[in-house]
């Protein structure tokens, strides 16, 4: 017997029970960042491997171990996009679109990330990330914080937390590098493994360790803020001034410090309690020096990106649904003429902006068959189309959900308006 298929491990079908919910979010955020200014961006699933290397970081879990990454018919190594503001930058500097204005662009789409999967990480799931180009000032953080927090607020989500830090100047992470390292270098013995590879390549990471047997020694390591350089700490600073301003809620977390290289100055995370121990909902920050670094000109930018898995599995956990869709027409009718007429009408119902979903009947049977079907399709109206309404130019109009049993039958040309005047009815009397 052939061997069952099934999808590739951690990564999802969205199935149609769910898709309501995600279209919701996804249409509710993109018109936050639509309001902010930020267009619409669409790029390749797949980049050269040589550009994640370059901008996440040769010495990162996404790089060393996650990516998918294969050689193409060509001989060429391609890999999946593990995220998205590489393939931006590639994309601005590829079309000269950093031009010393402001801009703003944001994404949506699957990444792909080759981790363990549990809840909450997957190895493709959905982002949707902003990025703004083009100034270095703190407004520009802070405004784009609070455009996150607006997204919250806008799906009506509670409770997310926010964590801030400043990651200071390259020169001043360099320092803190080295101080860091000779830390660790004496601690050597209580280092795990992982630690232990990344103590000579990217000390900083051993901060974002896990392994609760480190806790001790983490909390005990020298701390990055107080080797910010001034601009960093003024810069820095002025955020939180502004956050405060806007009303946005935040706590400094000195050990926070992002997976990803191209970040400096400001990251954040946006997190929740509610989804377990991956409860990093959004996180972002500045990456001033990324656009040079890939052979464009210097262009300070901030960005983010939020885990659409992470929200949803949030707002089911806070119950949150989506609006319930226009509603449902069904329409029954007898085989032969009788059909061809209700396909006629199904049509010209469908072709009017505001219509509802209109459903076909294909399956036949008598019409007490047939309007099971429209209530289990979740039907409001059913409208029946048998001999006698063929032959009279009528159409059967019945409330499904009524508390009252309620039928009519009316000329096909006054249905629209006999339907509006039903359901306004309906609506009163349910008052
Ligand atoms: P990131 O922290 O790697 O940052 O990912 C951002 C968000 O994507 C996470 O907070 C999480 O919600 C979601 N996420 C990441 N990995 C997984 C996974 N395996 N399964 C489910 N959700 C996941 C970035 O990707 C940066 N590009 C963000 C950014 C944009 N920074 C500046 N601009």
């Amino acid at each position: 017997m052939a061997s069952k298929l099934q999808a590739v491990r951690g990564m999802n079908d969205l199935l149609p029970a769910t898709t309501p919910a995600w279209r919701h979010a996804e249409q509710r955020l993109q018109a936050v960042l639509e309001r902010h200014g930020y267009q619409e961006i669409r790029l390749p699933l797949v980049e050269p491997t040589e550009l994640f290397a370059r901008t996440i970081g040769e010495v990162t879990d996404i790089v060393e171990k996650e990516m998918y990454t294969f050689l193409d018919r060509n001989g060429d190594s391609l890999t999946l996009r593990p995220e998205g503001t590489a393939g931006v930058v590639r994309a601005g500097i590829e079309h000269g679109l950093f031009q010393g204005q402001l801009l703003r662009l944001w994404y949506q789409g699957p990444m792909f990330r080759h981790e363990r999967p549990q809840r909450g990480r997957y190895r493709q799931f959905h982002q949707i990330g902003a990025e703004c180009f083009g100034s270095a000032e703190p407004e520009l953080d802070a405004g784009l914080i609070a455009m996150t927090a607006q997204c919250w607020h806008e799906l009506g989500l509670p409770s997310l937390r926010l964590e801030i830090n400043s990651l200071g100047s390259r020169q001043a992470r360099g320092a803190y590098r080295d101080r860091l390292q000779e830390y660790f270098r004496g601690n050597r013995a209580a280092l795990d493994e992982d630690s232990l590879r990344r103590l000579e390549s990217n000390p900083l990471r051993i901060l974002d360790s896990k392994n609760p047997d480190l806790a001790a020694l983490i909390a005990a390591a020298p701390s990055l803020p107080e080797h910010l350089d001034d601009d960093s700490r003024a810069h820095f600073e002025r955020l939180c001034v502004l956050l405060d301003q806007l009303g946005v809620a935040y706590t400094i977390n000195p050990r926070l410090v992002r997976g990803l290289d191209y970040y400096g100055r400001t990251v954040f995370e946006w997190v929740s309690d509610a989804l377990g121990a991956k409860g990093t909902v959004c996180a972002g920050g500045r990456y001033d020096t990324l656009v040079e670094q890939l052979g464009g000109r210097p262009t300070p930018a901030i960005g983010f990106a939020l885990g659409l898995e992470r929200l949803l599995d949030l707002m089911a956990v806070n119950g949150l649904e989506p609006p319930a869709p226009l509603g449902v027409w069904y329409l029954a009718s007898t085989p032969g003429a009788c059909r061809a007429q209700a396909l006629v009408l199904a049509q010209q119902l469908r072709a009017q902006s505001n219509a509802p979903t209109v459903l076909m009947d294909h399956a036949g049977g008598n019409f007490g068959k047939q309007l099971q079907r429209a209530d289990k399709a979740g039907a409001e109206i059913a409208l029946i189309l048998g001999e006698d309404e063929l032959a009279a130019g009528t159409v059967t109009v019945r409330l499904l959900r009524a508390t009252q049993a309620t039928q009519e039958t009316v000329s096909i040309n006054d249905l629209q308006a006999t339907i509006a005047r039903l359901i306004t009815a309906q609506e009163s009397f349910a008052v």
